[in-house]
Protein backbone atom coordinates (compact mmCIF):
# COMPACT_ATOMS: atom_id res chain seq x y z
CA UNK A 1 0.00 0.00 0.00
CA UNK A 2 0.63 3.96 -0.47
CA UNK A 3 2.21 3.58 3.27
CA UNK A 4 4.47 0.37 2.47
CA UNK A 5 2.13 -2.25 4.99
CA UNK A 6 1.84 -5.29 2.64
CA UNK A 7 -1.67 -6.45 2.08
CA UNK A 8 -2.50 -9.86 0.47
CA UNK A 9 -5.24 -9.98 -1.99
CA UNK A 10 -6.77 -13.35 -2.64
CA UNK A 11 -10.30 -15.60 -3.28
CA UNK A 12 -12.44 -15.84 -0.59
CA UNK A 13 -12.68 -18.87 0.93
CA UNK A 14 -15.22 -20.29 3.20
CA UNK A 15 -12.75 -21.09 5.71
CA UNK A 16 -12.13 -17.16 6.00
CA UNK A 17 -16.05 -16.28 6.90
CA UNK A 18 -14.80 -15.55 10.88
CA UNK A 19 -12.58 -13.51 9.55
CA UNK A 20 -15.13 -11.59 7.65
CA UNK A 21 -17.23 -11.22 10.26
CA UNK A 22 -15.00 -10.11 12.89
CA UNK A 23 -13.56 -7.16 10.33
CA UNK A 24 -17.38 -6.41 9.74
CA UNK A 25 -18.22 -6.37 13.46
CA UNK A 26 -15.28 -4.22 14.05
CA UNK A 27 -15.98 -1.13 11.79
CA UNK A 28 -17.33 1.74 13.62
CA UNK A 29 -20.50 3.58 12.95
CA UNK A 30 -18.41 6.38 11.04
CA UNK A 31 -16.60 3.86 8.41
CA UNK A 32 -20.19 2.42 7.76
CA UNK A 33 -22.15 5.60 7.57
CA UNK A 34 -22.72 5.60 3.92
CA UNK A 35 -23.42 1.79 4.27
CA UNK A 36 -26.88 -0.42 5.65
CA UNK A 37 -25.52 -1.64 9.07
CA UNK A 38 -25.99 -3.45 11.04
CA UNK A 39 -23.59 -5.91 9.04
CA UNK A 40 -24.78 -8.33 11.66
CA UNK A 41 -22.97 -12.55 11.10
CA UNK A 42 -26.72 -13.30 9.65
CA UNK A 43 -25.91 -10.57 6.61
CA UNK A 44 -22.53 -11.75 6.05
CA UNK A 45 -23.97 -15.65 5.75
CA UNK A 46 -26.36 -14.42 3.72
CA UNK A 47 -23.56 -12.90 1.56
CA UNK A 48 -21.50 -15.77 1.37
CA UNK A 49 -23.83 -18.43 1.58
CA UNK A 50 -24.19 -18.81 -2.37
CA UNK A 51 -20.97 -18.69 -3.67
CA UNK A 52 -21.44 -20.18 -6.62
CA UNK A 53 -23.08 -16.77 -7.99
CA UNK A 54 -19.96 -15.00 -5.89
CA UNK A 55 -16.67 -13.47 -6.97
CA UNK A 56 -15.07 -12.81 -4.19
CA UNK A 57 -12.19 -11.25 -3.25
CA UNK A 58 -10.36 -10.48 0.11
CA UNK A 59 -7.71 -8.49 1.43
CA UNK A 60 -5.62 -10.12 4.66
CA UNK A 61 -2.80 -7.96 6.61
CA UNK A 62 -1.52 -9.77 9.86
CA UNK A 63 -3.85 -12.84 9.19
CA UNK A 64 -6.87 -10.43 9.57
CA UNK A 65 -9.38 -9.15 6.95
CA UNK A 66 -9.24 -6.00 6.07
CA UNK A 67 -10.98 -5.34 2.94
CA UNK A 68 -13.86 -7.45 1.45
CA UNK A 69 -14.76 -7.21 -2.67
CA UNK A 70 -17.31 -8.94 -4.03
CA UNK A 71 -19.95 -9.34 -7.42
CA UNK A 72 -23.16 -11.09 -6.64
CA UNK A 73 -24.18 -12.60 -10.16
CA UNK A 74 -27.43 -12.98 -11.11
CA UNK A 75 -28.07 -16.55 -11.61
CA UNK A 76 -31.83 -15.80 -13.35
CA UNK A 77 -31.68 -16.42 -17.22
CA UNK A 78 -32.68 -12.75 -17.62
CA UNK A 79 -29.91 -11.58 -15.79
CA UNK A 80 -27.03 -13.27 -17.34
CA UNK A 81 -23.84 -12.05 -17.47
CA UNK A 82 -24.96 -8.81 -14.83
CA UNK A 83 -23.71 -8.70 -10.96
CA UNK A 84 -23.74 -6.06 -8.23
CA UNK A 85 -20.27 -4.89 -6.81
CA UNK A 86 -19.88 -4.37 -3.01
CA UNK A 87 -16.83 -3.32 -1.66
CA UNK A 88 -15.85 -2.14 2.08
CA UNK A 89 -12.47 -1.60 3.78
CA UNK A 90 -11.21 -1.49 7.13
CA UNK A 91 -11.10 2.16 7.72
CA UNK A 92 -7.44 1.46 8.75
CA UNK A 93 -6.75 0.99 5.23
CA UNK A 94 -8.53 3.67 3.93
CA UNK A 95 -6.78 6.04 1.51
CA UNK A 96 -3.77 3.24 1.09
CA UNK A 97 -4.97 2.44 -2.78
CA UNK A 98 -6.16 -0.72 -1.20
CA UNK A 99 -9.39 -0.61 -2.90
CA UNK A 100 -8.13 0.61 -6.73
CA UNK A 101 -5.81 -3.01 -6.39
CA UNK A 102 -8.94 -4.84 -5.59
CA UNK A 103 -11.13 -3.71 -8.33
CA UNK A 104 -8.21 -3.79 -10.69
CA UNK A 105 -7.67 -7.22 -9.08
CA UNK A 106 -11.59 -8.44 -9.39
CA UNK A 107 -11.54 -7.24 -12.95
CA UNK A 108 -9.69 -10.36 -14.00
CA UNK A 109 -12.49 -12.79 -13.03
CA UNK A 110 -14.73 -10.73 -14.18
CA UNK A 111 -13.65 -10.60 -17.87
CA UNK A 112 -13.03 -14.21 -17.82
CA UNK A 113 -16.37 -15.13 -16.67
CA UNK A 114 -17.58 -12.54 -19.65
CA UNK A 115 -19.54 -10.37 -17.33
CA UNK A 116 -21.12 -7.79 -19.53
CA UNK A 117 -22.80 -5.43 -17.07
CA UNK A 118 -21.89 -4.79 -12.94
CA UNK A 119 -24.53 -2.41 -11.42
CA UNK A 120 -23.65 -0.46 -8.01
CA UNK A 121 -25.38 1.75 -6.15
CA UNK A 122 -23.77 4.61 -3.32
CA UNK A 123 -24.83 7.47 -1.31
CA UNK A 124 -23.93 10.03 -3.56
CA UNK A 125 -21.78 11.93 -0.28
CA UNK A 126 -19.87 8.93 -0.56
CA UNK A 127 -16.94 11.10 -2.40
CA UNK A 128 -14.66 8.96 -2.29
CA UNK A 129 -16.94 6.09 -3.35
CA UNK A 130 -18.15 8.03 -6.34
CA UNK A 131 -14.32 9.26 -6.68
CA UNK A 132 -13.20 5.50 -7.14
CA UNK A 133 -16.04 3.88 -9.07
CA UNK A 134 -15.75 6.75 -11.67
CA UNK A 135 -11.87 6.20 -11.87
CA UNK A 136 -12.75 2.49 -13.07
CA UNK A 137 -15.11 4.35 -15.29
CA UNK A 138 -18.57 3.29 -14.15
CA UNK A 139 -21.00 5.95 -15.09
CA UNK A 140 -24.11 7.49 -13.07
CA UNK A 141 -27.15 6.57 -14.73
CA UNK A 142 -29.49 7.86 -12.13
CA UNK A 143 -30.59 9.44 -8.70
CA UNK A 144 -32.89 8.30 -6.25
CA UNK A 145 -33.99 11.39 -4.69
CA UNK A 146 -33.86 11.30 -0.96
CA UNK A 147 -33.97 7.23 -0.47
CA UNK A 148 -31.12 6.83 2.13
CA UNK A 149 -32.42 8.02 5.67
CA UNK A 150 -28.56 9.00 6.85
CA UNK A 151 -27.38 8.19 10.72
CA UNK A 152 -27.86 12.46 10.72
CA UNK A 153 -31.54 11.91 10.67
CA UNK A 154 -31.10 13.88 7.08
CA UNK A 155 -32.12 12.37 4.09
CA UNK A 156 -29.57 11.90 1.01
CA UNK A 157 -29.83 11.30 -2.84
CA UNK A 158 -28.59 7.86 -3.84
CA UNK A 159 -26.54 6.76 -7.30
CA UNK A 160 -27.07 4.32 -9.71
CA UNK A 161 -24.12 3.63 -11.53
CA UNK A 162 -22.83 1.00 -13.91
CA UNK A 163 -20.01 -0.37 -16.13
CA UNK A 164 -20.61 -1.90 -19.00
CA UNK A 165 -17.44 -4.57 -20.02
CA UNK A 166 -15.75 -3.40 -23.25
CA UNK A 167 -14.84 -6.87 -24.07
CA UNK A 168 -17.87 -8.53 -22.85
CA UNK A 169 -20.33 -10.42 -25.62
CA UNK A 170 -24.01 -9.40 -26.18
CA UNK A 171 -26.76 -11.94 -25.06
CA UNK A 172 -27.26 -12.62 -29.04
CA UNK A 173 -23.66 -13.39 -29.42
CA UNK A 174 -23.03 -15.67 -26.17
CA UNK A 175 -23.24 -19.91 -26.97
C1 LIG B 1 -14.88 3.86 -0.42
C2 LIG B 1 -13.68 2.95 -0.18
C3 LIG B 1 -14.03 1.54 -0.70
C4 LIG B 1 -12.48 3.53 -0.92
O1 LIG B 1 -11.37 2.69 -0.69
P1 LIG B 1 -9.87 3.25 -0.58
O2 LIG B 1 -8.94 2.07 -0.59
O3 LIG B 1 -9.78 4.19 0.55
O4 LIG B 1 -9.71 3.97 -1.96
P2 LIG B 1 -8.34 4.21 -2.74
O5 LIG B 1 -7.28 4.59 -1.75
O6 LIG B 1 -8.05 3.06 -3.62
O7 LIG B 1 -8.75 5.42 -3.66
C5 LIG B 1 -9.29 6.53 -3.04
C6 LIG B 1 -9.42 7.61 -4.10
O8 LIG B 1 -10.40 8.53 -3.63
C7 LIG B 1 -9.80 9.81 -3.51
N1 LIG B 1 -10.47 10.47 -2.41
C8 LIG B 1 -10.20 10.38 -1.09
N2 LIG B 1 -11.08 11.14 -0.40
C9 LIG B 1 -11.91 11.70 -1.31
C10 LIG B 1 -13.03 12.57 -1.22
N3 LIG B 1 -13.48 13.00 -0.04
N4 LIG B 1 -13.67 12.93 -2.37
C11 LIG B 1 -13.25 12.47 -3.57
N5 LIG B 1 -12.19 11.64 -3.71
C12 LIG B 1 -11.53 11.26 -2.59
C13 LIG B 1 -8.32 9.53 -3.31
O9 LIG B 1 -7.55 10.65 -3.67
C14 LIG B 1 -8.13 8.37 -4.27
O10 LIG B 1 -8.13 8.85 -5.60
P3 LIG B 1 -6.94 8.55 -6.63
O11 LIG B 1 -6.75 7.05 -6.64
O12 LIG B 1 -7.43 9.10 -7.91
O13 LIG B 1 -5.74 9.25 -6.07
C15 LIG B 1 -13.32 2.85 1.33
O14 LIG B 1 -13.09 4.15 1.78
C16 LIG B 1 -14.39 2.19 2.18
O15 LIG B 1 -14.33 0.98 2.40
N6 LIG B 1 -15.35 2.99 2.70
C17 LIG B 1 -16.39 2.48 3.59
C18 LIG B 1 -17.31 1.52 2.86
C19 LIG B 1 -17.95 2.15 1.65
O16 LIG B 1 -18.39 3.30 1.69
N7 LIG B 1 -18.01 1.35 0.58
C20 LIG B 1 -18.66 1.75 -0.65
C21 LIG B 1 -20.12 1.50 -0.54
S1 LIG B 1 -20.93 1.84 -2.09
Amino acid sequence: MKDGRFVVIGDFQIVDKEKLVEMYASLPSEAVRWGMPPYTRDVIDRWVGNLQNLTILIAFYDDKIVGHAQLYKFPHPRRRGTADLVIYLHQDFHNQGLSTAMLTELSQPARSERLHRINLHVIADNEQAVHLYEKFSFTIEGRMKDSYLGEDGKYHDELAMFLILPSSTSPNQAP
